[in-house]
């Protein structure tokens, strides 16, 4: 599936972005990673803050021509302050993305790692409008402040619910040279970061973690990342994918009442 292909992975040094690059290059596939640490299973490493503009514009101009496909995988918890979070999972995201369109090779597929978190965005639809005006060179700390995210713990939450709307936005923007772009969107996943989403959720972590057998793996991630990457899934376009254990269903459900 990934055979001759090559990626370009965002957090590859831990997690789901880790698990990613290792299943990519099982496969045949030539990654390159990105994150602000060094990750052990790629064939090419850039060390960046991807919440610091110059890096992002660095880091485009370095990286090569004509790659297959980008994972946006890197990304911090809701228990960072609000401003490094909307920052690293939104703004850097796109910065990186916009910047390094042109110079994807035709066909590319670009996959964004959003959340089960990111589901409430019909919900939130102004402030995540007000989110999506956001770039480097907003006051990212006055909109928090202005907000109310550090407080209200919003910010990862309203991170992820703009991503997902880029993302829908976003299904026919590159059409013309045959790219595409999708989200993944997990469940709990059992990596570094799940204890933050219980400290910042607490209850409510605990009544999802009830009705799940168990929390989801990087394993569990990682193919999903992958299939979306390859060919394989060329008619599939701003589309969000969960792999959640049913978690969305399981909310639909008891929206609806069915
Ligand atoms: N773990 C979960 O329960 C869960 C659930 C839903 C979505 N996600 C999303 O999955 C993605 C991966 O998370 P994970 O669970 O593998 O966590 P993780 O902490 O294991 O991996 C995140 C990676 O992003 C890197 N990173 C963070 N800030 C960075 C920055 N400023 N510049 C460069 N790299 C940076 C980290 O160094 C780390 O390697 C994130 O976007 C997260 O929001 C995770």
């Amino acid at each position: 599936m990934h055979n001759g292909k090559t990626y370009i992975v965002t957090g590859a040094a831990s997690g789901i972005g880790a698990e990613t690059c290792r299943v990519l290059r099982a496969d045949g596939a030539r990654v390159i990673g990105i994150d602000r640490h060094e990750a052990e299973d790629v064939d090419e490493m850039y060390l960046v803050d991807l919440s610091d503009k110059d890096a992002v514009v660095k880091l485009v101009a370095d990286l090569p021509n004509d790659t297959d496909g980008l994972a946006n995988i890197a990304g911090v918890p809701p228990t960072a302050p609000a401003d490094v979070v909307l920052r690293v999972n939104l703004v850097g995201l796109r910065a990186l993305t916009e910047g390094l369109v042109d110079k994807l090779a035709d066909g590319a597929s670009i996959v964004n790692l959003a959340s089960l978190a990111g589901n409430g965005w019909q919900t939130g639809l102004p402030q995540v409008k007000r989110a999506l005006a956001l770039d480097f060179d907003s006051d990212i700390s006055e909109f928090c402040e202005v907000e109310d995210l550090d407080s209200s713990g919003r910010s990862y939450f309203l991170g992820k619910e703009a991503l997902l709307v880029w993302t829908f936005q976003n299904r026919w923007t590159w059409r013309d040279r045959g790219i595409r772009i999708n989200a993944v969107s997990p469940g709990p996943v059992d990596t570094p970061i799940l204890g933050d989403f219980a400290a910042t959720l607490g209850k409510r972590f605990e009544e999802n973690m009830q009705k799940l057998e168990r929390a989801g793996t990087a394993e569990d991630i990682a193919p999903a990342v992958g299939f979306l990457l390859s060919d394989q899934s060329k008619w599939i376009r701003g589309t969000n994918l969960a792999v959640d254990g049913g978690m969305s269903a399981h909310f639909l459900s008891a929206q609806h009442g069915f």
